[in-house]
């Protein structure tokens, strides 16, 4: 059942400022949910079974904010271009190809694979247009025990004729059909609206697509303020809202009454953020991402001072790597350059910073997940550091440090997901 002790090395972050480290101690998971961290097991707890990972890190599980599953199979190419030449170019002909079911089975076969390997236990995923291959990727997730939000992807203006859908009505139509089928078929993984963003989305769309939230209660994600060019277009097209991010919140699209994660928030202006705060959207900040497209740097510092929700993403294919651990170091590494090189009045991200976000900051979006504060549902990675090769000792504290700059998936012991476990 899912009832067990696992004992090792345990490290976690209930607060942004602090990881929390608790050396040779006991976790207590009843029913897949934590039920506290001990020195010494209690008494009611003793003759569970007890899973002995002594010598090794255990991590709460890690929430990928934002990718696109689509674009897996191209991490890599068109780095050198920006945001709107990079979807031109590479990513919206890719995306067409999941029109063919085959093509999406074999693509959507090798993501599932890349995640369920990762450091990453729950995901917003964005997929494309077609609701078809959409299903077929929310039916291999489910099979990953990965819990995951998957959104078939809306866009019925300015893009490719071999992509766009043929009218509001249509895509709205095509999105009720695959909420109807996919809202209750599964248990891990669930339907997320994903208008993929403002110039892409008629007026008719986003009404519509507020009706269905309001009628299935589902979350929203979308992309804020990744690129000077993408924000001045979103200008053009909605002279009436008074930023970005008031563009969604005229439709009801951007938190408030539901749950809503925008991508990026880059170069969000001073109203920005504070409509982001009042309404408790969720900020997935994708370092990789900004850095490959050279869109900005988030003061994601700031954000967190300000008692904004951030989490952290790695926005595959714009950010090259799966890897929550690289996603971690990139954070911190970026937020220096922009300390150093733009305003000295956002200080750098912490490693305390980074790790909270990867885990229980981005993992807040699907509940009491991320941290193994008694009551949070138990995800879990056990990392075996010790392939990380050293003569010196050092303290659980420098070795949690050094595996987030230096470990890889070859490191992962063991996955855990709401209690159960996957690897
Ligand atoms: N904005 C709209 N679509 C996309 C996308 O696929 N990737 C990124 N990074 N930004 C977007
Ligand atoms: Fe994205």
């Amino acid at each position: 059942m899912n009832d067990f002790i696992l004992y090792g090395d345990i490290c976690h972050s209930p607060q942004p400022d602090r990881i929390r480290v608790e050396d040779n101690s006991y976790l207590i998971v009843e029913n897949g949910t934590c039920k506290g961290v001990f020195r010494q097991i209690p008494e009611s707890y003793e003759g569970l079974r007890v899973l002995d990972f002594r010598g090794s890190l255990i991590l709460p599980g890690m929430t990928d904010l934002h990718l696109h599953a689509p674009q897996y199979t191209f991490r890599g190419l068109g780095m050198d271009m920006e945001l709107l030449d990079w979807l031109n170019t590479y990513t919206f002909p890719e995306e067409a190809k999941y029109r063919d079911l085959e093509y999406a089975k074999a693509a959507y076969a090798i993501f599932t694979e890349g995640m369920q390997k990762s450091f990453t236990t729950r995901a917003c995923v964005f997929a494309t247009v077609h609701a078809p291959a959409t299903e077929l990727l929310m039916d291999m997730l489910e099979k990953s025990g990965l819990i995951t939000l998957v959104g078939k992807v809306n866009m019925d203006r300015n893009c490719p004729d071999y992509l766009v859908e043929k009218s509001a009505d249509a895509s709205l139509r095509d999105t009720e059909d695959w909420i109807l089928r996919t809202r209750e078929r599964y248990s891990r993984t669930k339907p997320i609206l994903t208008p993929r963003f403002i110039p892409t989305c008629s007026d008719e769309l986003m009404h519509g697509l507020r009706k269905l939230l309001l009628r299935f209660d589902l979350p929203v994600q979308s992309h804020l303020s990744e690129n000077y060019g993408e924000i001045s277009w979103v200008r053009e097209l909605c002279p009436e809202a008074e930023f970005y991010g008031d563009a969604y919140d005229r439709f009801g699209l951007f938190g408030g009454d539901h749950r809503c994660v925008m991508a990026h928030c880059v170069h969000s202006s001073e109203p920005e953020m504070a409509r982001m705060k009042k309404n408790g959207v969720w900020i997935a900040h994708s370092p990789e991402s900004n850095m490959n497209l050279s869109s900005g740097v988030a003061p994601v510092s700031m954000f967190l001072e300000r008692g904004l929700k951030v989490g952290l993403a790695t926005d595959v294919a714009a950010g090259s790597h799966v890897s929550m651990l690289r996603a971690m170091m990139h954070a911190i590494q970026v937020s220096k350059l922009r300390w150093r090189l733009l305003d000295r009045s956002v200080k750098p991200l912490t490693v305390d910073q980074a790790f909270y976000m990867a885990t229980a900051g981005g993992g807040s979006f699907f509940g009491k997940v991320g941290c193994f504060e008694p009551g949070y549902e138990f995800d879990a990675i056990v990392l075996d550091d010790g392939k990380l090769e050293r003569p010196q000792e050092i303290s659980v504290r420098d070795r949690l440090e050094r595996a987030i700059y230096l470990a890889d998936e070859s490191c992962i012991a063991a996955k855990f997901v709401a209690g159960s476990r996957i690897l």
